[in-house]
């Protein structure tokens, strides 16, 4: 535990903390929107945390406190989420508490520097901490995968998003400079080490977006639409001819989700190749998919990807759940600095996250 942050607890809550724990956030490198899809994903963790700081209250209720917002949240320990800040950490506790690992309230100090509303995960992040450190405090024993299917349904079935288990695995098993290949059906998951040289950037496009503003859902049921016409289980493993045949927006969703699973393939065995051609294509053709077929973007972040590849990257492309956040570009290492300088030059709002 890092003793800063103890301290700071302490001084807030006149107690002594009973456990922590730190997650980092996740960039995705492809793979966009089939994590729910029965795709394969290949995410790779951000050199951002979240630290989770946390002790038993002995009362009803839960005492929160994130130092990225003002004030607290006094919550009680059943309330359903509400839209605050703090429903990550709500959710979590209710889950550890079903898990057995603790009873009644607790008071939480939250500290971290992944930027919220970016499409790096720092919502899986943050109920990953809360878990890990309910955990730890509990003295239980429960592996990482079990840990993120756990912190997925507190996302589904407390907060209300239906999302898939890609941010909770990558958050919770992929390490800095490796890309964690995870099949979402399978849960098989292989780590590939980032080859020397290749650099990831991941930018800000200055354009912030919510997860719950519904947009995300409505994907989400448009992909359920299709792969039911299509009388399949998983939208990935569709025919794309059959899926042409879809009506409007179904097939050109159907089409993203197919193709982008045939390029997040693509993608990892040319990691494992270190063919950074190859992978900067790969891409670029997966932004013009999630941009057009998916109409996930903005045109902001377009020309952020455009000028991203004009001025020297390999591949640019639009990360995460879509319609405002990051944009993730493969840059040679060497060529990094001078890229990222003549790029922000250009894009004033744009800011680097790592
Ligand atoms: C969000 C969701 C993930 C995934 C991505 C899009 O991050 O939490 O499950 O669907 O969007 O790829």
């Amino acid at each position: 535990m890092s003793a800063d942050i103890e301290i700071r607890f302490e001084a807030i809550y006149a107690r002594v903390p009973a456990a922590s724990a730190t997650v980092p956030g996740r960039v995705n490198l492809i793979g966009e929107h089939i994590d729910y899809n029965g795709g394969t994903v290949l995410p790779t963790t951000l050199d951002k945390t979240v630290t989770v700081v946390l002790a038993p209250n002995d009362s009803g209720s839960h005492k929160m406190r994130s130092e990225g917002y003002d004030g607290e949240s006094l919550r009680a320990v059943n309330e359903p989420a509400s839209g605050d800040w703090s429903d990550g950490v709500m959710g979590a506790l209710a889950k550890a508490a079903e898990l057995g690992w603790i009873r009644g309230g607790f008071d939480v100090l939250v500290s971290g520097n992944i930027p919220g509303g970016a499409g790096v995960s720092s919502s899986a992040a943050l109920i990953t901490a809360v878990l890990r450190a309910a955990r730890s405090h509990a003295g239980a024993v429960l592996d990482e995968k079990t840990l993120a299917l756990k912190a997925r349904e507190v996302e589904n079935d407390y907060i209300g998003v239906p999302c898939g288990i890609m941010d909770q695995m990558a958050v919770g098993l992929a390490g800095l400079g490796e890309a964690l290949a995870l099949d979402t059906v399978s849960l098989e998951t292989e780590v590939i080490t980032i080859p020397d040289g290749w650099r990831f950037v991941t930018l800000h496009s200055g354009v912030s977006r919510k997860l719950t503003d519904g947009r995300y859902e409505a994907r989400f049921i448009e992909c359920e639409r299709a792969a039911e016409a299509l009388e399949v289980t998983h939208l990935c493993h569709a025919g794309l001819e059959e899926s042409s045949a879809l009506p409007d927006p179904l097939s050109a969703r159907a089409r993203h989700v197919i193709t982008e699973h045939q390029r997040t393939l693509g993608a990892i065995k040319a990691l494992k190749a270190a063919d950074s051609a190859e992978f900067g294509r790969l891409m670029n053709e997966s932004h013009v998919s999630y941009s057009g077929d998916f109409d996930a973007s903005k045109p902001e972040i377009d020309t952020l990807a455009r000028d991203a590849v004009a001025l020297g990257a390999l591949g640019s492309r639009l990360t995460g759940g879509g319609f405002g956040g990051c944009t993730v570009s493969l840059v040679m290492a060497d060529k990094a600095d001078g890229w990222l300088e003549a790029l922000l030059g250009r894009h004033p709002n744009a800011w680097l996250v790592s």
